[in-house]
């Protein structure tokens, strides 16, 4: 298998806001509740890993307000740039290589980031590392081995196509280093890192216009990879991604593990 470290979806390409316009309308609802019952209020200091886009990182925002600070990090942050203002502070940063970028967090959030990072290890220690006793952390991640399929209702050669494409888009992932099967992996990590109180639960949907909406932009990101992987012909693409726009087909995602505890 070649390995080739390094993420797959640059934020710097156009379809990453749309990537994270769809993960905010299918995970933040989850998000947020998650992020309600560790108890989120004014004034907390906060590390929002791989932010990625602003909705995050702008309730946040909203919820520790001027005594609060959310420090917002990601190895590429052009999609953060609107939400750089006091109490949000963006910096660039690579989890899996980098001291925290602060100590003290009374929450350390992270999603759908470790699963893309190849020294995991190492990011989740950190982020343990940066909280204060007490503190929270909410590591919430996809398990595609878990779920692997884009069409659960595999009924004809478009959600075949689609399947095809989906396996594709995680052998890519999986040589650029991705723990496909890391989601399940959380609470028992968060445990062995010392954490207490730990639980986690999953979140997946089955059929939603923003799962459309996700994998167009995401077979429009890849396309080139995919095609000089020989995983599909750009023929196979365009007829997907036509599928795709059609509405006929009914889109599932991976389920996305979310898992929490507190420092010791
Ligand atoms: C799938 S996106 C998720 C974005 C956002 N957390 C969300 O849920 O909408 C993954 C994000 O992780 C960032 N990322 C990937 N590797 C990283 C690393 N080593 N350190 C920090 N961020 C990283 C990417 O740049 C991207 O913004």
């Amino acid at each position: 298998m070649t390995r080739t470290d390094g993420y797959l979806l640059d934020n710097r390409q156009s379809e990453a806001a749309e990537r994270f316009d769809a993960f905010a309308t299918l995970f933040d609802p989850t998000t947020f509740r998650h992020l309600e019952a560790l108890g989120i209020g004014s004034g907390w200091r906060c590390w929002e890993v791989g932010a990625g886009g602003t909705s995050v990182v702008s309730w946040l925002a909203k919820k520790v307000g001027p005594t609060g600070r959310v420090v917002a990090t990601d190895i590429e942050t052009s999609r953060l740039a609107a939400a750089a203002r006091p109490p949000v502070e963006v910096r660039v940063h690579d989890v899996g290589a980098q001291e925290p970028p602060g100590e003290g967090f009374d929450l350390v959030h992270a999603r759908l980031v470790l699963v893309h990072v190849p020294d995991r290890e190492r990011a989740l220690r950190s982020m343990v590392k940066a909280l204060r006793s007490g503190g929270r952390i909410l590591v919430e991640d996809a398990d595609p081995a878990l779920q692997p399929l884009l069409c659960l209702d595999e009924q004809g050669p478009e959600q075949q196509l689609a399947n095809r494409l989906r396996q594709g888009f995680r052998q890519l992932l999986a040589d650029r280093g991705a723990d496909l099967a890391y989601g399940r992996r959380l609470p028992r990590l968060l445990r062995d890192a010392g954490l207490r109180r730990v639980e986690a639960d999953a979140y997946f949907p089955v059929t939603s216009p923003a799962c459309a909406a996700l994998e167009s932009a995401t077979i429009r990101q890849i396309r080139d990879q995919l095609v000089a992987a020989d995983i599909a012909t750009d023929q196979d693409i365009d007829r997907h991604l036509t599928n795709v726009a059609s509405g006929s087909m009914d889109l599932a995602t991976a389920p996305m593990i979310s898992a929490w505890g507190r420092k010791a």
